[in-house]
């Protein structure tokens, strides 16, 4: 396996490879969630590229970005027992030139604000701008056959689909299933910052979901205002807990729904002590 830090090292060792490159994107701080796109990317291509960056440009002024958990070393053994077969893993300059941080204006991309303006983007003005930009930047210089994404965040899945489509950027975008611990609890490399009484509390974000779903799945419940009462019933028995949205919407579009006709996305995104959390279903009628 390859550790490689530039894009020329990147580019240099793309160019004397032959085969279908699948590229898993991450900020690192690897997890079980992370592992399970880079087995499928394995199983799909014949080459894995994994990236390994903490983006500055998606975090917001009172973000995590210097808190953010960085554990290249682990994170390199747990790519190379996965068969990656590249880690590219660059410092902000090196991705984004020595001027990075200095001058104030870069090239940026910015996806339509019926994708932006809605769920997390609300509470994060800017966030979906800094992943659009980095992910345009890595499938344009990895030119993979694939790359791989997970629902655990929707929106951002959501909105790099239409990326894709709009920019004609490389590659079939394969969405993967979230990965949960077994209480349920959605991975999360956020979660390390949970203390033991938060952990006990942030899995009620998946009760809710869940007993929603099962209302959907028994009862034929369809309505926005029915299945998000019920998120938010569970969120506010909870003391560490801090909702801060409850939103029905299509999965693909993320425009609000009223009520689920074929399919739904019930999404939650709530503070668990400080730290915020987000979490998903989705509801499929037959
Ligand atoms: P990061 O949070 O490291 O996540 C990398 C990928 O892993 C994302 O596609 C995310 O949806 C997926 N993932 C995280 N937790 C998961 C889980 N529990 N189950 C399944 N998939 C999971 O998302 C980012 O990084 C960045 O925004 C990035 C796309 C790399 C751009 O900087």
């Amino acid at each position: 396996m390859r550790l490689l830090k530039t894009v020329e090292g990147l580019r240099c060792w793309l160019n004397r490879q032959s085969g279908s490159v699948g590229l898993v994107p991450t900020m690192g701080a690897l997890h079980q969630g992370h592992l399970s796109l880079i087995n499928r990317a394995r199983r799909d291509n014949d080459l894995v590229v994994v990236s390994i960056f903490v983006n500055p440009l998606q975090f917001g002024p009172n973000e995590d970005l210097a808190a953010y958990p960085r554990t290249l070393e682990i994170d390199a053994q747990l790519c190379a027992t996965a068969g990656v077969d590249c880690i590219f893993a660059p410092k902000a300059e090196a991705l984004y030139g020595s001027q990075f941080g200095k001058a104030t204006a870069l090239c940026n991309v910015e996806p339509p604000a019926a994708l932006t303006h809605q769920l997390c983007g609300k509470f994060r003005p800017g966030h979906f701008n800094g992943v659009a930009t980095v992910v345009t930047k890595l499938l344009s210089l990895v030119r993979p056959q694939r790359s791989y994404f997970g629902q655990k965040d929707a929106q951002q899945l959501a909105i790099i689909r239409r990326l894709v489509k709009d920019l004609s950027l490389p590659g079939d975008v394969i969405g993967c299933p979230i990965v949960r611990e077994i209480d349920g609890l959605a991975l999360s490399s956020r979660n390390k910052y949970l203390t033991g009484q938060e952990r006990q509390q942030a899995v009620i974000l998946y009760r809710g979901l869940r007993s929603a779903e099962q209302k959907f799945k028994e009862m034929g419940m369809r309505s926005q205002h029915s299945l998000t009462s019920i998120v938010l019933q569970y969120l506010e028995a909870a003391p560490a807990i801090t909702p801060q949205y409850v939103e029905l919407v299509d999965p693909y579009s993320l425009a609000p729904l009223d009520e689920i006709e074929t399919v739904g996305m019930l999404a939650v995104a709530a503070f668990v002590g400080t730290t915020r959390l987000i979490d998903n279903v989705v509801l499929r009628a037959r």
